[in-house]
């Protein structure tokens, strides 16, 4: 294995870039391998078996780009199938849910933890379990925003209607007195802004994307697979892949991430 094999992340659609994002910005170094499952996506509605097929077609994928570690840049991925997953192959692997639940730990000062992901995140009771482990008395109220994700994807990102169901999905939350809320979805972290103006400034967002790219960091240092310093002159040499609608994929990333990407390459993710 050499260090300067790519990282591979993936996420069901777009959600992801924003952890991709994340390691482009504290490790400008590494090389990303990004696939979105943009013709399966959403995964939070989907059973665990599921997932977990598509997740093991996905790290297949990703193993032919000889990557050297892995991302799973997706809470429901992370959810249902990492620690599956982990037992299976030898690659360094991590996934969004853990390094989510330190951050939050830490930022809380009353103990009263929200999470907001998925049905699929919240129903596997990951965020608490992870929560609970660090700090027992930590009280979380989880609730699910399955609109955000196809709202997110279609680009809806400042829209009235994202805002009106931001109101509704929130409202319960709002009366529990949490001061600290997980942005456990990856594609939440785009309606950054509306969640924060309807939650109000007195409740601390958490993006687990930013403790994650730490997290990748310790592992890569600690196998001693960080990668060697590469000429910043040089344009990024990071590959982007999609089940479908790469144009549409690639229109969306090239919204967020720091620079543009050049061509999306569709795969037929269901041959491997
Ligand atoms: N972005 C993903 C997550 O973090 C999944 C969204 C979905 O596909 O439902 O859970």
């Amino acid at each position: 294995m050499s260090n300067n094999q790519p990282v591979g992340v993936f996420d069901s659609g777009v959600g992801g870039l924003t952890v991709a994002r994340e390691i482009m910005r504290q490790m400008p170094d590494e090389r990303i391998v990004y696939f979105g499952d943009t013709a399966r996506v959403p995964y939070g509605t989907k059973s665990q078996g599921t997932v977990l097929r598509f997740v093991r077609q996905i790290v297949s994928f990703l193993e032919t780009h000889d990557v050297k570690a892995i991302v799973v840049a997706c809470n429901t991925a992370s959810a249902y199938a990492l620690e599956t997953i982990e037992r299976e192959i030898d690659l360094p692997i991590i996934g969004v849910i853990k390094p989510g639940a330190r951050t939050a730990v830490r930022a809380t000062r009353n103990r009263r933890i929200g999470v907001i992901a998925t049905d699929a995140t919240i129903n596997s009771g990951m965020y608490t379990r992870f929560i609970q482990s660090i700090d027992p008395d930590v009280a979380v109220f989880g609730k699910a925003c399955p609109l955000f994700v196809p709202l997110v994807e279609e680009g809806m990102l400042h829209d009235f209607v994202t805002e009106e169901i931001a109101n509704r999905y929130l409202k319960d939350l709002k009366t529990q007195n949490i001061d600290t809320l997980i942005l456990g979805c990856t594609h939440y972290p785009l309606l950054r802004s509306l969640i924060g103006k309807c939650m109000g400034d007195s409740v601390t967002l958490v993006n687990p994307a930013y403790e994650t790219a730490i997290g990748l960091k310790a592992m890569l240092a600690e196998h001693d697979l960080l990668a060697a310093p590469e000429r910043h002159d040089l344009p990024p040499r990071h590959r982007f892949y999609v089940s479908d609608g790469a144009e549409k994929f690639e229109i969306f990333a090239n919204s967020i991430l720091p620079y543009d990407i050049r061509k999306t390459q569709v795969v037929d993710i269901e041959g491997y």
